[in-house]
């Protein structure tokens, strides 16, 4: 093989090494770094998946009919103090 074909085969290996490099990035970049998925996100799943919008409403939003309790309405998933949910 002479000078000339061997860059030329160089070459196409470099081309083609790059192409399959540029095709790859983003598989390759999601496996090194997968996307952290949003905290809301992740509650709003765990809440759907456990039933607790079938009393709170949808979204939580609350305001369903509790008659016979003191509160007449089941609350809305959203708002209060820091320290009625965390334990420490
Ligand atoms: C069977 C109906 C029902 C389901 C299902 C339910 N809840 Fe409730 N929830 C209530 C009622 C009724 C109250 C009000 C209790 C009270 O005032 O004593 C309440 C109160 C709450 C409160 C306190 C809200 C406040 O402002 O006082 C939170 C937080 C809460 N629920 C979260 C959840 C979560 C999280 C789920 C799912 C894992 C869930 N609930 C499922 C009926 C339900």
């Amino acid at each position: 093989m002479n000078k000339a074909a061997r860059f030329l085969l160089i070459l196409i290996a470099v081309a083609v090494a790059a192409e399959q490099a540029w095709l790859l990035f983003p598989v390759a970049k999601r496996m090194l770094f997968p996307p952290i998925e949003d905290a809301a996100v992740a509650g709003q799943r765990v809440a759907v998946r456990l039933g607790c919008f079938s009393c709170h409403g949808a979204e939580g939003s609350g305001g369903i009919d509790n008659r016979g309790s003191s509160n007449k309405v089941i609350p809305a998933l959203a708002g209060g103090e820091m320290m009625m949910w965390a334990s420490s």
